[in-house]
């Protein structure tokens, strides 16, 4: 019998992604449990969402924090009375520590709307389409100290087409997003993903 992993996400405002990861979960009866969904701001549209699925929500606002330390050593304290064996960022739009990324070394994935190494940071398909990329898409990938780098798990590629604005092109990839986050938790949880040498191998 496998055990049960427990799974908490940290969401900063629509979460669809959470979303799309509490439904695979549920129809596909993996063999994890999601502990809690934790926002750093109270009117995350998401946490309805989470609240209405019977999962435990926590607001840990960031703006009650005098400093990124002090903020990220109370979300650690949330996270970690929810012994996670997974921490899911999933629109989390807080930079972390160095401190706070160690602490989940190796058990903190996240999704990043493009296909990294390219277009790191924020505004992603805005640089998509002013580096006239004919492809595009997101990753996902484990949680290292220097932002949205960190061995990559999964990605999925969209075409870039010739009257795309940021809009359609962000819609075009959420689609995406919405399969390969749920795909790679569910690797995670069945204890499929290892990293060596900064390589995420898949085991069948
Ligand atoms: C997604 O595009 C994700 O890749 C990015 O922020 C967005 C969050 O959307 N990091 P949602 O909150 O999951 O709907």
């Amino acid at each position: 019998m496998r055990a049960m992993k427990n799974i908490v996400i940290l969401i900063s405002g629509r979460g669809s992604n959470m979303q799309a990861i509490v439904q695979a979960l549920t129809k596909e009866s993996w063999p994890a449990h999601i502990a809690a969904v934790i926002s750093n701001r109270a009117d995350a549209e998401g946490l309805a969402f989470a609240r209405q699925h019977g999962i435990a929500t926590e607001v840990v606002a960031n703006k009650d924090y005098a400093s990124r330390e002090q903020f990220d050593a109370a979300l650690q304290a949330t996270i970690d009375r929810f012994q996670p064996d997974l921490v899911v960022l999933a629109g989390f739009m807080r930079i972390l520590t160095a401190s706070f990324v160690e602490h989940y070394d190796g058990r903190m994935l996240n999704i990043h709307p493009s296909l990294l190494p390219n277009f790191p940071g924020l505004n992603t398909h805005q640089q998509a389409l002013d580096a006239g990329v004919k492809v595009h898409g997101a990753t996902v990938h484990f949680v290292t100290t220097t932002l949205d780098h960190g061995p990559i798990v999964t990605q999925a590629t969209v075409p870039v087409l010739a009257d795309d604005t940021e809009q359609s092109l962000a819609a075009r990839v959420l689609i995406q997003e919405h399969v390969i986050y749920p795909q790679a938790v569910r690797w995670f949880v069945e204890g499929r993903l290892s990293v060596e040498g900064g390589r995420v191998q898949i085991a069948r």
